[in-house]
């Protein structure tokens, strides 16, 4: 049985087999069509993930793409072929996966039934569903506390005590909001549009500047010229977030909240988490993890493993075989046991 982690988010995709290495891949899958003629034998595909996704949308009419997370609602079918796509690229496809993954708090139970009994039945593969955030507090081994996750759809919180479930929410207020307020002021100042990809590097990257031609001109944008208007937009973004998990907070007692923990890519834009920590002063500190868009399938990939080792109970009292590469093995455990 080989643990993974999965997080398959509404922007990317995150996966990991060994809980450190974490593959990224956009969220996207585009189901192919029959074509009028075929260059080379097989070449046709029925379908493509990720990149390959992204560039066949960009140069093929009429062809559709689907992401598994819409506003927080699961599309089933594309939700399977990316983490068919995960576990065949981190080579576990065959191995009996055991998948930690995650979705939205407030996903409705027949969600979570269709897609446990999906991966379980498609894959071959034993499936421990979590809500998102529960990733990144595993990952930090914290196993009381809040965490609110900003992805790039829903923003979600969860409160736990001793890993039990208390309460959580899941709103749709991810990156998806700031940007769509933040499209439309560059698009007002400057006269052009800019993907989500484009608005993150110019972001993230004091350098970055995106130029385009229009009507025979030269037109460009750099951070400096946007970083205002993305200010003022984002701490009002804060705002609703953070009096919607303070809501959510309110009669909790202080030693659950003595632990908050701030995740997911919204979290790494600037000035979001010093937002974060200006509105919760009189709560407490807000914790992050060092790669926050990475912090859920690490996690997960933590519980994956425990919930491996609960399957495979008899694992240790097994090894009293004849081959002598598993005597071997088991005098190597025993000095360790003394010490
Ligand atoms: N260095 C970065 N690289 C890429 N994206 C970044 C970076 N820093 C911040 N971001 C933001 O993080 C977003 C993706 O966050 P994340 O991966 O947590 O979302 P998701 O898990 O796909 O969405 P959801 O959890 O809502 O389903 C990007 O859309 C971008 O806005
Ligand atoms: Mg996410």
């Amino acid at each position: 049985m080989k643990p993974v982690g999965l997080d398959i988010g509404t922007n990317y995709t995150k996966t990991t087999a060994d809980g450190k290495d974490v593959l990224l891949f956009p969220s996207v899958v585009v189901f192919g069509e029959e074509k009028d003629w075929s260059l080379l034998k097989k070449s046709q595909k029925d379908v493509y993930i990720g990149e390959e996704a992204l560039d066949i949308v960009q140069n093929m009419e009429n062809v559709e793409m689907l992401r598994p997370l819409h506003e927080g609602r699961l599309m089933h079918k594309s939700y399977l072929e990316l983490a068919r796509y995960a576990l065949s690229s981190l080579n576990v496809l065959e191995s009996q996966p055991v998948i930690g993954t995650g979705l939205p708090v407030k996903s409705s139970r027949q969600e979570r039934e269709e897609l446990t009994r999906s991966l379980e039945n498609e894959l071959n593969a034993r499936v421990l569903l979590l809500p998102q955030p529960v990733g990144t507090l595993a990952h930090l081994g914290i196993e009381t506390g809040v965490c609110i996750d900003i992805g790039f759809g829903t923003t979600d919180v969860v409160v736990i005590s001793h890993m039990e479930y208390l309460k959580g929410d899941t709103m749709l207020m991810g990156v998806d909001r700031l940007y769509d307020n933040f499209e439309v002021t560059i698009r007002n100042k400057a006269g052009i549009s800019l993907t989500p990809e484009e608005m993150t590097n110019l972001l993230t990257n004091e350098q970055y500047e995106i130029g385009r031609i229009r009507g025979g001109k030269r037109i460009s944008v750099t951070h400096d010229n946007i970083i205002d208007d993305y200010n003022s937009l984002m701490v009002s973004w804060v705002e609703r977030i953070s009096n919607r998990a303070k809501m959510l907070m309110e009669g909790l007692s202080t030693t659950i909240v003595d632990k908050i923990v701030l995740t997911g890519g919204g979290s790494a834009l600037p000035g979001v988490y010093e937002e974060f920590q200006r509105r919760f002063e009189d709560v407490g500190k807000i914790l992050v993890p060092e790669d926050p868009i990475r912090a859920n399938a690490k996690g997960y990939y933590v519980l994956a493993k425990l919930y491996a080792d609960e399957l495979e109970p008899k694992k240790e009292s097994k090894p009293v075989e004849k081959s002598e590469g598993k005597k071997e093995e088991k005098k190597e455990e025993k000095p360790k046991k003394k010490k």
